[in-house]
């Protein structure tokens, strides 16, 4: 009900303010301008990326960088294939989404058809100020990720990384950031926490930094070879999600309270997996790092996470095989033991992917939206945060469904002709196939509805 009102409210003022701005507020202007009209809504929504260090490889930031990628930048705004943002804004919305207005990619196609003109001087804005060494503030402390060449030519990488870290005394962190340091090649990261017993672990720092997910065909060679178990062969605990990158994304760092880790003295970042993309003509060196936010409180509400799906808490049925030159649809569904409060959602597939969509149905019968998106995208696999905490009360079911399409009709099949693609036990590679929905989330507590994210 509440929902239904404010967007009765928001349209009216909506209208309010069109009525006292002018008579048609969908009538682009005659002389659309890169400086007037472009250069804004370029700033607005695609220099994040597309700037030095901002994680794509071409800027969008002058004049003539918006003239030769013009036509190219209408079709994948037209496309809404950019800025990325592949789950559907009308079914949920999340903090920081990027999504276009219908009137601004009118703008730039008008722009592009009457020959991209540049327009006055002095109506050019100023770019941003994007901060340096972190996103959101002045870290406590920066450990250094391990330097890593990326050889010319190579394919995309995925890799195992250790981070480690030991410190003077067991301390809070409210967040973890992970700061690419050549944006042009740093895809994404998933990163855990490892976190030894002090007596259980000599030292941290031994064994490789680096492995290869490929190279090293299972987890356990991986893990061995990182020098992760402890001394005597067991395994230390993982806190999982605790730092994430996607360009574009931000840190999150939740309001007070909630939230945050409790750093060991021993322990190690474990980037699981850091994805780069392939170099073309010379070989890159990336040199990232981690930021720790330190905080006073101790975790109070600390955030936990569970999974539907591949080595989740819920089977994917039916299973994951999919036979060459077919579609399937699959699902997989799981009963909340208790009531609990959502912060984010990461739905997860690889290249056969064709959409996923998952929602809650409470034991009153109602449906809570999560996510839809409609057309899969490999690329852009973020942690969408909700705009309020949403509770989900005790008894519902989580059902999330997912598409595959295995034909030559997918763009992004990795083979030709089509080939037997399954889940292999959670393998990583992108050539097999993953179904997953991962929830974080804290126990309900009175009020969380009112708790904003943004
Ligand atoms: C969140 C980061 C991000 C934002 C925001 C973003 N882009 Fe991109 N863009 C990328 C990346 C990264 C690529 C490289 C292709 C890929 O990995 O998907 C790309 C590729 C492109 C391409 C080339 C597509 C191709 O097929 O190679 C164009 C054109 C483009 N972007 C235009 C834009 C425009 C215009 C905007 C703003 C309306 C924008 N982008 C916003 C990250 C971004």
């Amino acid at each position: 009900m509440r929902v239904k009102a404010k967007v009765i409210l928001s349209g009216v003022l909506g209208l309010l303010l069109l009525t006292q701005a002018c008579d048609n507020p969908n009538r682009l202007p005659d002389n659309v301008t890169y400086t007037e009209h472009i250069a804004p809504l370029m700033y607005k929504n695609c220099t994040g990326c597309h700037r030095e260090g901002g994680g794509a490889h071409f800027n969008l930031v002058t004049y003539a960088d918006a003239k030769k990628y013009g036509a190219a930048s209408a079709f994948v705004m037209r496309e809404r294939m950019m800025p990325p943002w592949p789950a559907d804004p009308h079914y949920t919305e999340f903090v920081g989404q990027k999504v276009m207005s219908e009137r601004d990619i009118r703008l730039v196609e008008k722009w592009v058809q009457d020959g991209m003109k540049e327009g006055p001087a002095d109506k050019m804005p100023k770019l941003p100020d994007y901060p340096k060494g972190s996103l959101i503030g002045t870290p406590d402390l920066r450990i250094p990720v391990q330097p890593y060449l990326l050889p010319a030519n190579s394919i995309d990488k995925f890799l195992l990384v250790k981070i480690p870290f030991e410190l003077p005394a067991d301390t809070y962190a409210s967040v973890v950031e992970f700061m690419p340091g050549n944006g042009g090649v740093v895809h994404h990261v998933n990163g855990d926490m490892v976190k030894y017993d002090f007596d259980k672990k000599k030292t941290v720092y031994v064994g490789e930094n680096i492995a290869d997910m490929i190279e090293d065909s299972t987890i356990k060679i991986a893990f061995e070879k990182l020098g992760l178990p402890n001394d005597d062969g067991t395994y230390p605990t993982l806190q999982k999600s605790v730092v994430n990158y996607l360009p574009g994304t931000y840190g999150q760092r939740y309001p007070e309270g909630l939230g945050g880790y409790k750093l060991p003295r021993k322990g190690a970042f474990l980037l699981n997996d850091l994805h780069y993309g392939f170099t073309k003509d010379k070989a890159v060196w990336d040199s990232s790092y981690i930021n720790i936010f330190f905080s006073k409180l101790p975790p109070n509400r600390p955030v936990q996470e569970f999974q539907l799906g591949t080595i989740g808490v819920s089977p994917v049925l039916p299973d994951l095989i999919l036979q060459p030159n077919t579609v399937k649809n699959v699902y997989s569904k799981y009963t909340i033991p208790e009531d609990i409060s959502v912060l984010t959602i990461n739905p997860h597939m690889h290249l056969i992917g064709k959409s996923f969509k998952a929602y809650a149905l409470k034991p009153d019968g109602d449906t809570i939206r999560l996510i839809s998106i409609p057309k899969w995208d490999f690329n852009w696999q973020y942690f969408y945060t909700f705009k309020k905490l949403v509770k989900i009360p005790k008894g519902s079911t989580i059902v999330a469904e997912g598409v595959y399409d295995n034909t030559k009709n997918n763009m992004n099949n990795p083979f030709s002709p089509p080939r037997l693609v399954k889940d292999q036990n959670g393998s990583m590679r992108a050539t097999d196939e993953m179904f997953q929905f991962i929830i974080t989330y804290v126990p309900y507590k009175e009020g969380d509805e009112n708790i904003s994210l943004e």
